[in-house]
């Protein structure tokens, strides 16, 4: 019999069972709530190697790690990924890997990743307008997204979800055909409230589009919606579904109803750094010990200690809050 992973615990009792890594910060779009025109991005030499990412995965799961997603920037954009979810799938005790991606190169690689193991998808689709894609993103690419999506369906995921950030003056519009448009192919779409993780510092509380009011406009444009019963009432998505039958939708309502008390989540950067929040303004420096010859033990003891030193929760509803300089496409989300 194996022994119970010590469980990584912080001193708010939550327990600690999901990995974002984020593998690269580099992103073929520039979404608006995301990132600045212009970055610089990090040297090739600073991301942490495949292998470098398999070994702290593998040191992770005795901790307790169960649950891994893929983050980026683009997780796409960074070369051979299937290779190292090839790597990540060999890894006894992790049961569960995702990735989220904005879908421009989805298509061509969605049948590869499934067949690597692979078996969850999220794809950020902000709006069905391709114009408003382009001040969104400040790229064109929308039809490729939508193939992307398309493609990842035909290759077996289920459910495929779908993310689109809520911005007030920006996605009134966009609620109802991007419902009708998961409605249509059995996609489960799912609202994120802005948060203040943007380059320009231009969010504000006056910015986001809250859960209550996309669910009100889904229910005068599409039909009335219901709460999926028994649901945690902790679990960061709030989930509904339509009363004729047609899906569901959620929502991450991160600043009108934070979820923080139930956190799971640690975040590694593509550098190494490990993070106990999206708005940490502390950070691990796992590289260095990956890089400096530390054994599994120091490293699954700076994990516990970045544990322990989680904070309650974001204060973002506070005049407390400080946005963290690290950037959303540089945290991965
Ligand atoms: N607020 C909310 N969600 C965001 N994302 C990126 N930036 C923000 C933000 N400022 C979302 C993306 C993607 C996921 C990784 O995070 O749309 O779905
Ligand atoms: Fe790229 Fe994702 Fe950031 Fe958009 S949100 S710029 S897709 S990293």
């Amino acid at each position: 019999m194996t022994p119970e992973p010590d469980r990584l615990v912080d001193s708010f009792g939550r327990v600690h069972n999901n990995l974002r890594i984020s593998v690269t910060d580099r992103c073929n779009i520039r979404c608006v709530y995301c990132m600045p025109e212009q970055v610089e991005f990090l040297p090739r030499a600073q991301l942490l190697s495949f292998e470098e990412i398999e070994r702290f995965v593998r040191i992770a799961v005795t901790l307790g790690i169960d649950k891994v997603r893929l983050t980026g920037g683009e997780p796409l954009v960074r070369r051979d990924l299937v290779k190292l979810i090839e790597k990540l799938t060999r890894i006894p005790g992790l049961k569960d890997i995702g990735l989220t991606t904005n879908g421009m190169l989805l298509a061509p690689v969605a049948q590869a990743l499934w067949d690597a193991g692979l078996r969850r998808i999220n794809v950020s689709l902000d709006t069905m307008d391709a114009a408003r894609f382009q001040q969104l993103t400040r790229r064109t690419g929308f039809e490729q997204v939508i193939e992307g999506i398309l493609a990842a369906k035909a290759a077996g995921f289920d459910p495929v979800k779908l993310n689109a950030v809520a911005i007030r003056g920006t996605t009134e519009a966009d609620v109802v055909p991007l419902a009708q448009f998961a409605r249509q192919h059995r996609l489960e779409l799912r609202f994120i409230e802005y948060m203040p993780l943007d380059a320009g510092h231009q969010w504000e509380r006056a910015k986001v589009l809250f859960a209550a009011e996309i669910l009100e406009l889904l229910t005068l444009g599409i039909g009335p919606l219901r709460p999926v019963a028994d649901q945690d009432p902790r679990a960061p998505a709030l989930d509904y579904e339509y009363h004729d039958g047609g899906g569901r939708v959620g929502f991450i309502a991160s600043i009108s109803r934070p979820f923080c008390m139930s956190c799971n989540r640690l975040r590694l950067t593509s550098d190494g750094k490990l993070r106990h929040c999206l708005f940490a303004l502390e950070e691990t420096d796992l590289r260095a010990l990956l890089r400096g010859g530390a054994s599994d033990a120091a490293i699954a003891g700076a994990v516990r200690d970045c544990v322990a030193a989680k904070w309650e929760g974001h204060e973002i509803n506070t005049a407390r809050f400080i946005q963290p300089e690290r950037l959303m496409h540089a945290i991965g989300g």
